[in-house]
């Protein structure tokens, strides 16, 4: 923002929690998406392809022909019961356990779970633990309530759940620990089997809350899905989810499911916030869910992501300098990349844009300035048949 008479004024009101650069990671990586002269690997938005605008169309014109009343009025803030319904339905066959009613609410995106979360147990100063890198938008809601963010690496296989507990028997006394165990954003890694019991118990043993965001764990490019950290640990685990990457962004829905008491608090933080979820949307992902089609359109999705994710793994061979490292995602839409020789990826990313290629550079995912060799990719959104040439062209950079 350029610093103006005017903006000074209002700079000098804003609440001291808003001061830090929140909002403005975000709004840089959506600036680059709405160039059309630009291959983006930038934004983690689904590919329209998969939207199903045919038949929400015609369930907004049964709705309407049936007389229905609750798509279109204020919903409980817990959610609607039949929507409810659908998604405990859902966690049942995919996770293998069923919410209790006072365990599970609707919210407007898995963001606004987390937001929800920050609202209702962080004090300034508390501790979270994230993994380095992770998501932007989770940085940005801890940080809006003046968390202390701690980055704890992750490798191939995820969290480093080793390093976690020698920090933890050091000294460290995190109120929440965020993970996102499958296909991460922005590392496109999964934390593996055999770390998530540990993790679960390392909960128990410190008294923190596990907030685990499971945005892509539906999007696998196998059908092997490994025991969510939630059904290992519905008393230490809230688990925020979307049905932003299955189903629609534009309906802005998700889910928060944890341990009675925490749903509770949430719900109450949710009163203040928007009160409740859309009820159209929320009718809309219930009839889908019902009726199979959000089943037929993961089906589509995954086998759409898995495609782009091979050629842009492809493309990464053939185009990369020796040195250059990548994750080989086995799901979700992110391939993360370490530069040779601690290459800058800021500069890079400055470059890349001036020859027609947006990248992001992979600092912005941590809370504490590292990664400065580092790149997310993203391929949901970039056209096939112009994966090899953006490849090419940042290989050619580097
Ligand atoms: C890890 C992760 N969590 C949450 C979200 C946001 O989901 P929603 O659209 O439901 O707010 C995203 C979206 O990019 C994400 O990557």
């Amino acid at each position: 923002m350029t610093a103006t008479p005017e903006t000074a004024r209002w700079e000098a009101l804003a609440a001291a929690r808003t001061r830090g650069d929140v909002g403005e990671g975000i709004a840089s990586v959506l600036a680059l998406l709405g160039r059309p002269d630009v291959i983006s690997f930038a934004g983690g938005f689904p590919d329209p392809e998969t939207f199903p605008r045919e038949r929400i169309s015609s369930l907004l014109q049964e709705f309407a022909a049936a007389g229905e009343l609750s798509a279109f009025q204020y919903a409980p803030t817990r959610g609607l019961a039949g929507p409810l319904d659908a998604f405990a339905d859902r966690l049942e066959t995919l996770q293998g356990r069923r919410p209790a009613e006072d365990e599970l609410m609707i919210t407007s995106g898995a963001i606004e779970a987390l937001e929800l979360i920050g609202k209702s147990f962080l004090d300034p100063g508390d501790v979270v633990v994230v993994e380095g890198p992770t998501y932007l938008g989770a940085i940005q809601a801890f940080r809006s309530f003046e968390a202390t963010l701690v980055a704890v690496p992750l490798d191939e296989h995820g969290l480093e759940v080793d390093e976690l507990e020698r920090q933890l028997a050091a000294g460290l006394r995190p109120k929440l620990l965020y993970t996102i165990p499958d296909h991460q954003n922005p590392a496109g890694v999964s934390l593996t089997e055999e770390r998530r019991a540990p993790l679960v118990e390392l909960a128990r043993l410190y008294g923190f809350l596990i907030v685990e965001d499971v945005a892509y764990r539906e999007l696998g490019f196998t059908d092997e899905a490994l025991p969510s950290l939630w059904s290992l640990g519905p008393d230490v685990v809230v688990q925020a989810g979307t049905t932003s990457k299955t189903f629609c962004p534009g309906v802005r829905l998700g889910w928060a499911v944890g341990p009675a008491e925490i749903s509770a608090r949430l719900v109450a933080a949710k009163q203040l916030t928007d009160q409740c979820a859309g009820a159209l949307g929320q009718r809309l992902f219930e009839e889908s869910a019902r009726r199979g089609w959000i089943d037929e359109q993961l089906a589509r999705s995954r086998a759409l992501y898995r495609r782009k994710g091979e050629r842009v793994l492809a493309a990464l061979e053939r185009s990369l300098p020796a040195g250059t490292r990548w994750t080989r995602p086995e799901g979700g839409f992110f391939s993360w990349l370490t530069l040779a020789g601690s290459a800058d990826s800021v500069a890079l990313a400055q470059r890349a844009v001036e020859h027609g290629v947006a990248i992001v550079p992979g600092t912005l995912f941590f809370p504490d300035g590292r990664g400065t060799d580092t790149v997310r990719l993203s391929f949901s959104l970039v056209d096939d048949a112009q994966i090899d040439e953006g490849i090419e062209k940042l290989g050619a950079l580097l």
